[in-house]
């Protein structure tokens, strides 16, 4: 099976503050720090380390160029980068505070050009039984499923950042979801965000319902993390603690060793756990693809 991630390539800008900004507030930071980033290429770059056979596509400006050797260098087959001098690398603007947490402001840049003409072609590349990986930070998501669908792959899709716009795709194509708590109880047509086992499982059979056919993998930070498998099994793995340094990219270092786990034949318990434990490893680093674990690392214990 190869993975095809399509989906945004940020420059992450990363300010370590004492607290993150409040409105109206001027904050000096302790240190900048400037990471290759965004959801489609740390995914793609999980996936990379954990071993698989994964291809990127991305649009990016020449700004840019320095990430396309880091996916390389996490196993990442690039060459479906698209790079032109009309366009900006997107951009991430993340605060990250003194215990860990971040808040992040996104400016789409060639994200957000992808034409369906684009799609067509990359996605004519794969066929029955490779798979896709999406989020959705680009345009024309919609059209990407549809395609993927059409060509017979197997669909994966974290509707993060989450807006208004997610009800209007055709997400009854989607095979795997992953969501995050907040993700999964907007998905869910939920106005609370659980907080307890009870909540996330109610969210997770709500999501259930509304896509029958559909894997649903629900992170819930230190609470752990979830699945409900096809046949409506629910399956639950704690948290693998570890210093929290910085959260980015832990709900994308989770994605792609979930995939892998599953790619190499581990059954969902199995895969929540591995995956448990490369996010946790992750969030002990800084950045985002950076701080990602190595399959030694993971698979090794
Ligand atoms: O999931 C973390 C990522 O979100 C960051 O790397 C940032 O670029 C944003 O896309």
């Amino acid at each position: 099976m190869r993975f095809l991630v399509l989906g945004s390539v940020n420059i992450d800008m990363t300010f370590r503050v004492d607290h993150i900004a409040c409105a109206g507030e001027t904050l000096s930071s302790k240190e900048l720090e400037i990471n290759a980033g965004g959801k489609g290429a740390n995914q793609s770059a999980a996936l990379g380390k954990a071993g698989m056979e994964v291809c990127f596509a991305g649009k990016m400006g020449s700004d840019g160029g320095w990430i396309v050797p880091i996916l390389s260098a996490a196993g990442v087959d690039a060459s479906l980068v698209i790079s032109s001098d009309g366009i900006h690398t997107g951009q991430a603007i993340i605060q990250v505070d003194s215990i860990g947490q971040n808040c992040i402001i996104l400016n789409a840049g060639g994200n957000k050009t992808f034409t369906e003409s684009d799609i067509d072609s990359i996605i004519g590349g794969f066929s029955q039984g490779d798979a896709i990986v999406l989020q959705n930070e680009i345009n024309n998501v919609s059209y990407a499923i549809s395609k993927a669908a059409e060509r017979g792959l197997i669909v994966v899709f974290n509707p993060s950042p989450f807006d208004s716009a997610i009800d209007t795709l055709p997400l009854d194509l989607v095979d795997i979801f992953f969501v995050n708590e907040i993700e999964g109880a907007a998905l869910a047509g939920c106005f609370h965000v659980p907080a307890d086992d009870k909540g996330f499982r109610s969210i997770l059979e709500a999501i259930g319902r509304k896509y029958p056919k559909a894997v649903i993998v629900l992170t819930a930070g230190k609470n752990g993390a979830y699945c409900l498998d096809s046949e409506r099994n629910v399956f639950f793995a704690p948290i693998v603690d570890y210093p929290v340094v910085d959260t980015t990219g832990a709900g994308d270092t989770f994605c792609g060793y979930f995939l892998a786990s599953r790619a190499l034949g581990k059954d969902y318990s199995e895969s929540l756990m591995i995956a448990s434990r490369a996010s946790g490893i992750a969030v002990s680093r800084r950045g985002a693809m950076e701080s990602m674990p190595s399959a030694d690392e993971v698979f090794g214990e």
